[in-house]
């Protein structure tokens, strides 16, 4: 069971190349505004090898990593930086479970993946590799600290 963390935290979101392919980029989007989340950064990106490979360095010892790799290379992906109170166990929780076959209906992958390694969207999993992943993945000057207006309803 998840344990709610009442921190403000940032996580990594990411749009996988066949979430983009297959036209799901503004539908991906909008679960998270919808759930009330803040996003400070956004950007279309053609990932580079080497960081395909940084980003995922912990499974570098798996059989599927260069397939992995290459997924993750094949194609645009969408990098987003979103913040808000738990937003990393919610967004894993709004994507769901690695293998889509064993995601909840409802969820991102429940909804709209079939395979695991076709799995549409990345998301941190724990607030110290979410700052990772978003100095990684963005660069000085692309991310935006910003106040909206309806705030109090949210945090
Ligand atoms: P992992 O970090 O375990 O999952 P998650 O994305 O849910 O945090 O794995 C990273 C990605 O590696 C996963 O989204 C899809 C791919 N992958 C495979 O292709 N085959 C596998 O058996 C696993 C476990 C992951």
């Amino acid at each position: 069971h998840l344990v709610a963390s009442l921190e403000v935290e940032e996580t990594y979101i990411m749009i996988k190349p066949d979430g983009v392919q297959r036209g799901l980029v503004g539908e991906i989007i909008s679960r998270f505004e919808r759930k009330g989340f803040q996003l400070t950064g956004l950007k279309l990106f053609q990932c580079p090898k080497e960081l395909a490979q940084e980003h995922y360095k912990d499974l570098q010892s798996k059989p599927f990593f260069p397939k992995l790799v290459d997924y993750i290379t094949s194609g645009p992906v969408v990098c987003m930086a979103w913040e808000g109170v738990g937003v990393v166990a919610s967004a894993r929780k709004l994507i769901g479970v690695t293998n889509p076959l064993n995601a909840e209906p409802g969820t991102i992958r429940g909804d709209l993946a079939v395979q695991t390694g076709r799995n549409v969207v990345h998301g941190s999993d724990s607030p110290e590799n979410g700052k990772r992943e978003i100095a990684l993945w963005f660069k000085e000057g692309e991310l935006c600290e910003w106040t909206p207006v309806q705030e109090p309803w949210l945090k």
